[in-house]
């Protein structure tokens, strides 16, 4: 009887820690956002070697009276994966100092890194894009379509074309993705770009990925076309343009349509114009071909990290904009509602997958 009101209590405990870990879930995300003010990855890195404590402390832009919480600050992010501490002994077996190293993911957050991710977290976690979320519950009650839309009386890509602030750190945020998406694509799935001479990326925003993939295949004439506030002034190369326009509308005629997590923030309806428009600018039906960049819900089952990432993003695109993740069958829907043939499904980018989609 004593064992099973133990089991009882030890049950009711572990939910009671459950219920605690969840709530408090966003303190990871800003305590992530305030290293990333306060710099701490670049001054690190810049230390050239594990940092004492004390040596982070002075090197940081805070008020003498906060440099005791610092290393709190440091515990809770060490927990999460962004540093590691290192402890080196004194011959006399005290404790020496604790200092602090890097990690793969603090790396990608230092401004200077190729593939910096630092902006990512700089939009996601501002309040333009925080706002919202205060807005979830009364939004399942109401007629608006986002949470975005109760909060701020507007869709966001309106709001994005009003508002510089948001418009350069949204833009930011995509150019530090595509960065690393091309490279990836770029060194692992060069076919894909074989025999294509052209290639529109649709809503390219400010043509990194197009930049990237016309560099590597220079006989490849590319389009980056995107809203006007997105493209307007833009810079193009030898075999990059510019182009605004409404994807909803029509589409530049080409070889091959990229869509790079452009599907995902829209719904089905909205989806299936996108990709009609798509394959009426496909201008040779043999070897043209549509190549979707985007998340696949449950095909990488047994990475607990890459499924809560897409389930995240999924929720993330419900409060934001119209969109949402889909799985395989979803996919596969659109493309045969829209009238294309055959599709393939590379997952080789992480929590997305390379999608080609033939007409
Ligand atoms: C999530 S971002 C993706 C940007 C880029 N493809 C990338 O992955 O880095 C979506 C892009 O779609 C563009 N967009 C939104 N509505 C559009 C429309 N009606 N026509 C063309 N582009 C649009 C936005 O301006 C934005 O650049």
């Amino acid at each position: 009887m004593e064992f099973d009101n133990e089991d009882h209590y030890a049950k009711l405990l572990r939910a009671q820690t459950h219920i605690f870990d969840q709530t408090f879930g966003f303190i990871n995300s800003m305590s992530l956002k305030c290293a990333i003010d306060l710099c701490i990855p670049d001054v690190i890195h810049k230390y050239g070697q594990p940092m004492p404590l004390s040596q982070l402390i002075a090197s940081l832009p805070i008020h003498p009276s906060k440099a005791c919480f610092i290393f709190r600050l440091m515990q809770i992010l060490t927990h999460s994966g962004f540093f590691s501490q290192h402890n080196n002994a004194t011959e006399n077996y005290e404790q020496e100092e604790v200092s602090y190293v890097l990690t793969d993911a603090s790396k990608l957050l230092l401004k200077d890194h190729h593939f910096s991710m630092i902006s990512l977290p700089q939009v996601i976690l501002d309040p333009i894009l925080v706002n919202p979320w205060f807005q979830f519950s009364t939004w399942f009650t109401n007629e608006d379509p986002t949470p975005f839309h109760t909060q701020n009386g507007m869709a966001f890509w309106d709001y994005a074309s009003s508002e510089p602030k948001l418009n350069h750190l949204f833009n930011d945020a995509m150019t530090n993705d595509s960065r690393l998406i091309s490279s990836v694509l770029i060194e692992k799935c060069k076919g894909v770009f074989s025999g294509l001479e052209s290639l529109v990326d649709v809503g390219g925003g400010t043509g990194t990925m197009a930049k990237a993939i016309a560099k590597s295949f220079p006989q490849l004439k590319c389009i980056v076309f995107d809203l006007p506030h997105v493209v307007d002034g833009l810079q193009g190369t030898e075999n990059v343009e510019y182009v605004h326009g409404d994807m909803f509308e029509a589409i530049p005629s080409a070889d091959s349509i990229m869509l790079k997590t452009i599907m995902h923030n829209w719904n089905d309806e909205e989806c299936l114009k996108i990709l009609k428009r798509c394959k009426e600018a496909i201008a040779n039906k043999d070897k043209g071909k549509v190549i979707i960049i985007d998340v696949v819900i449950g095909n990488e089952k047994g990475d607990s990290e890459l499924d809560q990432t897409k389930l995240f993003y999924d929720i993330e695109m419900m409060v934001l904009v119209t969109g949402k993740e889909r799985n395989e069958k979803d996919w596969a829907k659109l493309f045969l509602s829209a009238g294309f043939n055959s599709y393939k499904i590379t997952p080789v980018l992480g929590f997305k997958s390379l999608i080609e989609v033939y007409p």
